[in-house]
């Protein structure tokens, strides 16, 4: 995140995706609750996007519940929901104490009952309650991370929200693909979905032009505009570049390269966010990647020497 010095976070070229999730604000504050997902490469601004919605709802005197999956804790049922709601075993209501306790085993239980589903039952009339008290926004960031249970009721809540003033809000990156993932695609309507593409050019030079502090000159925006309009890439960019002391803003204003700059640490920030890909993967995007913007299977296949069928 890049808070700005009121306290906001910087968000460019995402006009349109904010007035929307500003509109399901409005009807939700009206009643009248909305599912929506939100997807799109990893660091293409989903997060960021949603927070910036978010603060607006704050704003607008909404409740905000945020949790999100991870990669490492899919093992734990319920997580995201946990952390969004702030259940614990200290929390002063009893419906989270009684939470806490069904997930920890410490109730008493018949036997063989699936403590997760009891809990997931008891989640959903939490949120329930919740959203008694005034309109609420609930976001599960990082869905593909999630466990099955917190799917599970993210599509339950799903369905029901038309009954709520709830703001359901899924966010997630397209791969890896799940089934559980792809039915959420089922429940949201196409009218509901935010598919976050790469930023276009005037957003990308505003980006550059806020991060090195100046316009950019023809060399840095040449540079920039190899980042396939992903912010992630942007951000990561300009950052070595300006670690590397490889910047400067002449006094007219323009931020140029200095020489010839090749930041390290952009292709390290690139293959950290796509380390959750199986090697073989990774092989055929590093092939991909030597092969440029646009090719043929057909080229892949003769690079990679992996016949079609593996590819696909
Ligand atoms: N529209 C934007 N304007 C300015 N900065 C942005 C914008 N979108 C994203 N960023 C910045 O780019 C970086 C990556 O964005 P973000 O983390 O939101 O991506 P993401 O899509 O959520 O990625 P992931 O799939 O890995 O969670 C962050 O530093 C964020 O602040
Ligand atoms: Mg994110």
């Amino acid at each position: 995140m890049r808070p700005l010095t009121d306290g906001t976070e910087l968000l460019v070229g995402r006009d349109s995706e904010l007035s929307w999730l500003v509109a399901w604000i409005r009807e939700v504050g009206a009643g009248r609750g909305v599912a929506v997902l939100v997807d799109g490469e990893p660091g293409i601004g989903k997060s960021a996007l949603v927070r910036t919605a978010c603060a607006a709802a704050t704003d607008a005197g909404c409740q905000v519940y945020w949790g999100a999956g991870d990669e490492l804790g899919q093992a734990l049922p319920l997580l995201p929901l946990l952390d969004a709601l702030r259940i614990t075993p200290a929390a002063r209501d009893p419906r989270r104490v009684a939470i806490s306790k069904l997930l920890r085993g410490g109730a008493v239980v018949g036997k063989g009952a699936d403590l997760a589903a009891r809990a997931a039952e008891q989640l959903i009339a939490l949120v329930d309650e919740l959203s008694q008290d005034g309109p609420a926004v609930l976001v599960v960031d990082e869905l593909q991370w999630a466990d099955r249970t917190t799917v599970a009721v993210w599509s339950r809540l799903a369905r029901a929200v038309r009954q709520l003033p709830l703001l359901l809000i899924g966010v997630l990156r397209p791969i890896p693909r799940r089934d559980d993932l792809r039915s959420l695609f089922r429940i949201v309507g196409p009218g509901e979905r935010l598919r976050l593409g790469r930023l276009a050019e005037p957003a990308v030079l505003e980006l550059v032009a806020e991060l090195a502090g100046g316009k950019p000159g023809a060399e840095l925006a040449r540079l920039a505009a190899g980042a396939a309009g992903n912010p992630l890439y942007l951000t990561e960019l300009l950052d070595a570049l300006t670690r590397s002391s490889c910047l400067q803003v002449d006094p007219a204003g323009i931020a140029e390269l200095t020489g010839a700059a090749t930041p390290d640490s952009l292709p390290e920030a690139i293959a950290d966010r796509l380390g959750f890909l199986p090697e073989p993967a990774r092989g055929v995007l590093r092939a991909a990647a030597l092969l440029g913007v646009g090719f043929s299977v057909a080229d892949l296949v003769t690079v990679t020497n992996t016949p079609v069928a593996d590819l696909l």
